[in-house]
């Protein structure tokens, strides 16, 4: 399956089969997972394959409960260097990795940051600078959560997403592209993502929320920024299915009140 056609059938999984993958399915993963691309190629950050979960569940105990009682075989644990942009590059970079596994029929949750990472001492050997910011649980998808194509993802409609224009405005090409960004995982569904579609170039931000929410939602502001990450990769990878030559940069000089720019695509 194509990673655009993964787009359609990807969404979290939170009941997994008690099997763990094969050996050889794990070190497929563990080969990509190398290849991985990067937004920020020069910020440093690591992937950690964590093979028995049962082992990494004990060790977050109690931690794990509060995330919808995901249990999955096996994890990633994703870790980085506190730089710019480190945070969009976790995002695009492992939902690359995310729509990869779901071409090969495997479930995926992406899961935000609960824990200390005193607690993954045992399991991971994180670089001196690097934190680990998010998890990604993953494995055979319990019976009855095969992953099936979805028509109908629970997401905002198009508009929510236009900063510029209005929904009748778009032709068949841009309401693809949105469609394609909207079906992107956000943490709980905030879908924060904005898009300016100019000439030959889709901008795209991350709205901010208001700093009570921020505040409220303690770490909200790190995952709207993994977020962030997540919706460029589905911008490119929708991109290229619709355009023939497409591009992606992050260094556009564009500024919108309330938003932070994250990157954009050239069509
Ligand atoms: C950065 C990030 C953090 C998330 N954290 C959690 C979490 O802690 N627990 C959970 O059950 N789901 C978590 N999710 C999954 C979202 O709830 C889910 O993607 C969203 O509700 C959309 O549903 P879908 O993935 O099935 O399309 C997270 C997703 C992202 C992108």
């Amino acid at each position: 399956m194509e990673l655009y056609e993964a787009i359609f059938h990807r969404r979290s999984v939170r009941k997994y089969s008690e099997s763990s993958l094969s050996e050889e399915k794990l070190s497929e993963i563990r080969e990509f997972l190398t290849d991985r691309p990067r937004l920020y190629p020069n910020v440093s950050s690591d992937v950690t394959l964590a093979e028995n979960g049962e082992e990494l569940q004990r060790n977050i105990s109690g931690i794990i409960s509060d995330y919808g009682k995901v249990r999955s075989p096996h994890y990633l644990i994703v870790s980085s260097e506190e730089e710019e942009g480190h945070l969009a590059d976790i995002g695009y970079s492992l939902e690359y990795v995310v729509l990869q596994l779901t071409s090969m029929g495997i479930g995926t949750c992406w899961l935000g940051k609960g824990f200390k990472d005193e607690e993954l001492e045992n399991l991971v050997n994180l670089p001196e600078a690097q934190e680990s910011r998010a998890l990604i649980a993953f494995g055979p998808p319990g019976p009855g959560q095969e992953l099936a194509r979805i028509e109908e993802p629970h997401r905002k409609s198009l508009k929510h997403f236009l900063l510029d224009k209005r929904e009748g405005q778009l032709d068949e090409k841009e309401r693809k592209l949105i469609d394609g960004l909207r079906r992107a995982p956000s943490a709980i569904n905030g879908q924060p993502w904005r898009i300016s579609i100019e000439q030959e170039i889709v901008h795209m931000f991350i709205e901010l929320r208001s700093r009570i929410t921020r505040t409220l939602i303690g770490n909200m502001m790190t995952m709207n920024k993994i977020d962030g990450g997540i919706g460029l990769s589905h911008l490119e990878i929708t991109g290229r299915n619709l355009w023939d030559d497409i591009s992606i940069q992050s260094d556009s000089e564009v500024n919108m009140d309330g938003l932070q720019y994250i990157g954009s695509l050239n069509i």
